[in-house]
């Protein structure tokens, strides 16, 4: 399969190709195909909201241009480049602005209540990045993030635990079973536009049958 490349703008394609430059050595979860993902969500999701097509398109190309987590945890790494990257293609400044605040809280707990930045934008990167942790490519991402992290697929004498804080979840080293209720199954219920919450209802219930047959196999039935 070869990617949707239709209606794109040259800015828009411009800013693939320093992407892809960008994530060449990225590992598995935030690979060049995780923000492709993303960005045709994106747009898919931006066609029933009041935004600006092109600010929702550069957020969703360059969200995770640089993850802190692979660089030291320095969260400013990911804006700077984006910002470096847009003023050569002389973006005007609000638009880079924006496009900046974006990718600063894509990733932020809790969406609009946080008290941060919130725009319908960002709204619908978010939730695009989110249901991208959802479905089938969502189960296929979170067992590879446990095999890179060398993790048991499933552990019935470890309970998930709801109510760990951000930084002991980090440090965690919990079966990748635990991930879906410790997160992946919560997402649903956080998306900030109606097609979001459709396409998370819909991957939410297939992970729900995912999990179901995975307990009968465990169990040597069908
Ligand atoms: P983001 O895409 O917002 O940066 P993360 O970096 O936290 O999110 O996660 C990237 C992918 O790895 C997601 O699909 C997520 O579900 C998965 N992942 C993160 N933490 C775990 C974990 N403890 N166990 C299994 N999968 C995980
Ligand atoms: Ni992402």
């Amino acid at each position: 399969m070869s990617e949707n490349t239709t209606g794109i703008s040259p800015i828009i394609s411009k800013t693939v190709s320093f992407v892809k430059q960008e994530l060449a050595q990225a590992e598995g979860g935030h690979d060049w195909w995780h923000i492709y993902r993303v960005w045709q969500l994106s747009r898919r999701i931006a066609a029933g909201e009041k935004v600006d097509m092109q600010i929702v398109e550069l957020g969703a190309l360059l969200h995770d241009i640089a993850d802190s987590k692979f660089h030291g945890g320095d969260e400013s790494i990911g804006p700077r480049k984006a910002r470096t990257f847009l003023e050569s293609q002389k973006v005007p400044e609000p638009v880079i602005q924006h496009v900046v605040n974006i990718i600063e809280y894509v990733s932020f707990k809790g969406g609009h209540n946080t008290g941060g930045f919130y725009s319908p934008e960002l709204g619908v990167v978010q939730d695009a990045d989110r249901l991208d942790a959802l479905g089938a490519i969502g189960i296929a991402r979170a067992f590879n993030y446990g095999g890179f992290k060398n993790r048991a697929l499933y552990d019935p004498a470890i309970a998930p635990d709801l109510n760990m804080t951000r930084e002991q979840y980090k440090k965690s080293a919990a079966p990748t079973i635990n991930h879906f209720y410790e997160k992946l199954l919560l997402l649903k219920d956080r998306m900030n536009t109606s097609t979001g919450r459709e396409l998370a209802e819909e991957r939410h219930a297939f992970m729900e049958l995912f999990l179901e047959k995975f307990y009968k196999e465990w169990e040597g039935e069908n």
